[in-house]
């Protein structure tokens, strides 16, 4: 049936406002509510002697993966290869027998990566898909669909099945971590508490809503946007500039932020403004003091961190949201509304067709 804007002003909106429900939902799906372990379907393969994985998606989806990628390495020690579909299905790349092919879509229609699906396939990989759609041509294709419980999206740009896909991923991990030894009983339950723990950190977002409003005023303003992250928090930087890019036809650019010295600082004065992915944790100093570079050349800082995070951040940015806390693990999920709500309050002050973005399309089924 039809879907409403149940009274908010966009899909986009609307979607935005779903990510708690979409994340709970999900997780409802992926972990035993008795036993507090993730439980995932019979899979293609044996977890424990994988030698590796490989990646594959487009836009959003992608950035997914290469979250997926930080939390497989760091936690499950599964070595990962991740590229963009349109570039894997030609690029032919010397995968090792075994390895598990993993894709990400929303539609599990999207032509490239539908190629690259047939294209692991066609070499002897057994391929799992996180997707929403779970009667597309990719679920029907491939050896196990793991199901991002996200509901029809219907905003071109995508972001409930994002943080939708991140969930799953993060459930993976944590399996693939259980599996492969790499996790004791205490991680994995420490790790499951803070998934848990996401549904209300996620509601909590939209307390910030006003003042990411601010933050909008002034890149509202701008031609050209700089993203800066680490770690995981780097492609949520790219998802942050991407959406941006999508929704307000701004230009924006992402960057690790330790590379920033290497080409995008020359970029730098008041005119363009520095959005900041930077979560308390291992790499906050890291990419603080990158941040104070920055600074020191005349940027205008906007930063999404977190409440423990906020003090040292309000001393050198022009705006600086205090996220909700939460595990280290789950930050990119929460920072990623964050940044998700950034484009959508630009696009408003632009004026822009936000759930139909010129030249895009929900789901791109031609190459
Ligand atoms: C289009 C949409 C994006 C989406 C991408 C991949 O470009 O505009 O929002 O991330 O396709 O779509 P998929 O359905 O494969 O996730």
């Amino acid at each position: 049936g039809a879907v409403g804007k149940d009274g908010y002003r966009h899909y986009m909106e609307k979607e935005l406002h779903e990510h708690p429900l979409v994340i709970g939902q999900t997780l409802q799906r992926m972990v035993d509510p008795a036993t507090r372990k993730v439980v995932l379907p019979p899979l293609p393969c044996d977890l424990a002697t994988i030698p590796r994985g490989v990646i594959t998606a487009c836009g959003s989806a992608y950035y997914a993966g290469m979250i997926g990628r930080y939390w497989l390495e760091e936690i499950a020690r599964l070595p990962i290869d991740i590229d963009v579909a349109s570039e894997l299905r030609y690029r032919n790349p010397p995968l090792t027998p075994g390895s598990l092919g993993m894709l990400i879509s929303q539609s599990g229609e999207t032509a490239d990566t539908l190629a690259a699906l047939r294209a692991l396939k066609a070499i002897g990989l057994p391929v799992l898909s996180v997707l929403n759609a779970e009667h597309s041509t990719m679920a029907r294709e491939s050896d196990l669909v793991l199901g991002t419980v996200a509901g029809p999206e219907i905003s071109v740009a995508s972001t409930k099945a994002f943080t939708a896909q991140l969930t799953v991923l993060a459930c993976l991990t944590i399996a693939m971590g259980r599996a492969r030894g790499t996790l004791d009983e205490a991680g994995e339950d420490e790790l499951v508490t803070a998934l848990l723990d996401l549904p209300g950190k996620a509601a909590e977002v939209f307390s910030h809503q006003a003042d990411i409003r601010k933050m909008a005023g002034i890149v509202a303003e701008a031609r050209d946007v700089l993203y800066l992250g680490r770690g995981s928090a780097y492609p949520v930087a790219m998802e942050g500039a991407l959406k941006l890019k999508e929704i307000s036809y701004i230009h924006a650019e992402a960057y690790a932020a330790g590379e920033m010295k290497h080409g995008p600082i020359s970029l730098i004065d008041r005119t363009v403004p520095i959005v900041a992915t930077i979560p308390s944790g291992p790499l906050f100093e890291k990419t603080l003091s990158n941040l104070q570079e920055a600074k020191a050349r005349g940027g205008r800082l906007l930063a999404f961190t977190d409440e423990a995070g906020a003090e040292r951040l309000s001393a050198i940015a022009e705006h600086t949201i205090a996220l909700p806390e939460v595990h280290p693990f789950v930050t990119p999920v929460i920072q990623t509304i964050g940044v998700q709500i950034l484009a959508y309050e630009t696009a408003l002050l632009k004026g822009t067709d936000v759930d139909q973005p010129r030249n895009l399309a929900k789901s791109v089924t031609v190459e």
